[in-house]
């Protein structure tokens, strides 16, 4: 059981694998005791410094505001003279916001359940144990349920928390955190991914110091600029060693990641919807759920955190069928045409692009209502019949006559001024009473919280994919939510948005599902439940997406990243890189094609063919491999590695992008990583020098990659293990023992 309760310890012990978490109910209170490392005793000493004077002068030894100052309890909440930053504020009808939860009662059982209307991981019986804590408030009437479910085998606990009014009055929820962690000590630094439209998901490291460190969006969304993530480890932790939390959480609107060290060397750091901009009213006997964080332990370093990760969401996040399957190669019109085509165009791309090995065509912005720029017509999701000539239906007909299968983009939750919609519908908008509301590429936000504008943006995307054999949909959304009039919608805009997807999966399950905003800025854990893949970045640049691609790693699976080969000079940067580099580079995602193939050169569609090869070849190592970052350029300036290799160990792909040339220097070693150091590798493909040769010789000795002539130059190396075996079960082979 990984899960057990001591009843006359009063202890709590969560064990996975790898690591423990523990929590004690002293005098009334849950205190966190331990998270780390697997420990094998159910109470480690006085790990909560009960007997410990607190800092106050007095003549008892327990003085209990400076005692609530320094406990850490597992739920923290406002206005009991825990000073730091707290998981709950509650404000009870006569304005005080008040709150003393005690230990109640507790269950354990196999398995997980759903959490209504949001995200939720999943799994069978046997892989979760489940522990649901109550604390209450007896004065207010607040009852709180902490749940945790432990996913033994990949070292997660999965957090979440369900707050109800069991009083009589009404309550106002102003803050309720998915989980908080406590942890001992001040030695610890953060990693969250931080950016811009373009620029997303960059790793940053930085040590907390006295004080709060906050990483949040009030965007409405995830957002480019920052990342629902963080890790947590010591300063000396690497890729490859020590300890590392991971904090994930399940959500895709406004959310805050908190760090605070405080005084006597303590630790806390909290993730969930972020307080800034949020209330929820509590009336007599309803409950309010938070969305889930998920909570990960490495004792492998930061690579051994991202591998867990990507386990995690591969099997108990994602429910797509496509999570396992081959996705086809597309080609998405957005950087061939912008506006500016219509069904000849985009039939001759189709035609050329099926003779490369492309499977399907994604038609995307600017096919509906009379959308020639981004200035109008969002609402009016009925097709443009000027640019698609015979409709929509004819259209994707004559490309599946190609051989080809059809994709189409929509952005449903958006409102263009200039369309019907508005005309008939102006109040559909989130807006205040008080201010006109601001425009953000040309766009306003349709407020889906409304049950009627929810049901119209529910029937566009059911007619749309109706109409046609339509079988991929990019889910776009191109602006921030801003002019919000309560601290309510923001939420309920979240959970409409989900009971939208939801609806959507459920009607076409075969579907090939994206989602997108305005680049990545809505790549979340959240919307993995309901899309396998989301578009990563605008920005196709391959030296960017490097470092895109690494820092969405960081938690995410390659195989959720939306990556197309673009056309060069690159539309973002105007860099001038190497077809074969950007294939390479977009292989570590879903693989496709964003450029205008009737214009490239017969040499570039022949490296196309190659590279739909290369992808069918590599695909499913990709998309279930372990995922191992052996060097950065953001960090070396020069060069780029990374690896997948099979969980069978016989198998490994090998990235390697030299990003800058250097003058005058000789090869450079690159020590592999995750391979079986007993096994027999060869080089099959993309590198010359001597095999077999012994994983562990891979990995400790190394190998040598030559200096490439030029800039962006990349090598695909793909390692195999030699009559798929053990050195010593090639000798007996041999010796015909
Ligand atoms: C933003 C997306 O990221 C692009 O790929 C493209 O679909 C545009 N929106 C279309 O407006």
């Amino acid at each position: 059981m990984s899960i057990i309760y001591d009843e006359e310890k009063k202890i709590f012990k969560l064990d996975t694998r790898l690591s423990s978490y523990i929590m004690a109910v002293t005098e009334g209170n849950l205190g966190q005791v331990y998270y780390g490392r697997k420990i094998n005793d159910i109470y480690p000493g006085d790990l909560l410094r009960l007997k410990e004077l607190p800092l106050t002068p007095g003549v008892n030894a327990r003085e209990e505001a400076a005692f609530n100052d320094s406990y850490p309890f597992e739920y923290p909440a406002e206005g009991r003279s825990d000073f730091r930053e707290n998981a709950l504020a509650v404000e009870t009808e006569d304005g005080f916001e008040i709150c003393d939860l005690k230990y109640d009662t507790y269950r354990i059982y196999d398995g997980k359940k759903p959490v209504e209307g949001m995200p939720a991981l999943f799994g069978k019986e046997w892989e979760i144990t489940t522990a649901e804590i109550d604390l209450t408030d007896s004065k207010t009437g607040i009852k709180v349920t902490l749940f945790y479910s432990v996913f033994e085998e990949l070292d997660v606990i999965v957090r979440r928390v369900r707050i109800t009014n069991t009083g009589t009055g009404k309550l106002i929820i102003k803050r309720a955190m998915s989980a908080s962690v406590s942890l001992d000590g001040d030695g610890y630094d953060v990693i969250t991914l931080h950016g811009a439209w373009g620029r997303e998901r960059r790793v940053q490291r930085r040590p907390i110091d006295i004080g709060t460190y906050v990483c949040s969006s009030k965007r409405g969304e995830t957002s480019h600029q920052d990342n629902c993530f963080m890790g947590i480890c010591g300063h000396d932790a690497t890729e490859d060693h020590g300890e590392v939390y991971g904090l994930n959480l399940v959500y895709s609107g406004n959310f805050a990641a908190i760090a605070e060290l405080s005084q006597f060397e303590r630790s806390r750091f909290m993730m969930g919807i972020n307080p800034e901009r949020f209330s929820w009213a509590l009336l007599s006997g309803e409950s309010f759920d938070t969305p889930e964080c998920v909570c990960v332990f490495s004792g492998e370093g930061i690579g051994g955190m991202s591998r867990r990760f990507h386990d995690l969401y591969r099997k108990h996040l994602i429910r797509s069928r496509f999570v396992d399957r081959d996705r086809p190669v597309l080609i998405n019109n957005w950087e061939a045409t912008y506006f500016d085509f219509n069904s000849e165009k985009l039939l001759s791309i189709a035609k050329q692009a099926k003779e490369c090995g492309i499977e399907m065509l994604v038609m995307d912005d600017g096919w509906f209502g009379h959308r020639n720029n981004d200035d109008s017509s969002l609402g009016d999701w009925y097709v443009n019949e000027d640019k698609i000539q015979g409709g929509l239906k004819k259209l994707v007909d004559d490309v599946n006559a190609i051989g080809m299968k059809f994709g189409i983009w929509m952005e449903p939750e958006m409102i263009s001024p200039d369309s019907k919609l508005y005309e008939a519908h102006p109040d559909w908008v989130i807006r205040t009473k008080t201010h006109e509301p601001l425009l953000s590429r040309c766009q306003l936000v349709l407020d889906i919280s409304k049950e009627e504008v929810k049901e119209y943006a529910w029937k566009c995307v059911k007619d749309t994919l109706s109409s046609a054999n339509i079988e991929y949909l990019k889910w776009d959304m191109n602006r921030q939510l801003c002019d919000i009039p309560d601290g309510e919608i923001s939420h309920k805009y979240v959970l409409a948005l989900y009971e939208l997807q939801e609806r959507l999966v459920n009607e076409f399950p075969e579907l090939l599902f994206e989602n997108c905003s305005g680049g990545g800025a809505r790549f979340d854990p959240g919307m993995l439940y309901y899309s396998p893949q989301i578009w990563c970045s605008d920005d196709m640049d391959p030296v960017e997406r490097l470092s895109i691609q690494r820092g969405t790693a960081i938690c995410y699976p390659l195989s959720t990243m939306g990556a197309h080969v673009c056309s060069s000079p690159n539309h973002t940067t105007g860099r001038v890189t190497p077809f074969e580099t950007r294939g390479i580079v977009a292989l570590a995602g879903t693989f496709g094609y964003e450029l205008d193939v009737t214009k490239i050169s017969a040499e570039e569609k022949e490296l196309i063919k190659k590279q739909t090869d290369m992808y069918h070849r590599y695909s499913m190592l990709v998309r279930n491999g372990d995922y191992y970052r052996l060097a950065s350029v953001d960090d070396n300036g020069y060069y780029d590695a990374y690896m997948v290799v099979s969980k069978d160990k016989k198998e490994a792909l090998l990235t390697y992008v030299q990003v800058r040339a250097r003058a005058n220097y000789k090869s450079r070693r690159l020590y592999l990583k995750g391979l079986d150091e007993d096994m027999v590798y060869e080089f099959a493909e993309g590198y010359e020098g001597a095999s077999p040769l012994h994983g562990s010789t891979l990995m400790n000795a190394g190998i040598n990659i030559e200096p490439i002539p030029g800039d962006t130059q990349a090598r695909l190396i793909y390692i195999k293990s030699v009559s798929g075996g053990l050195f010593k079960d090639i000798l007996t082979g041999l010796m015909g023992a």
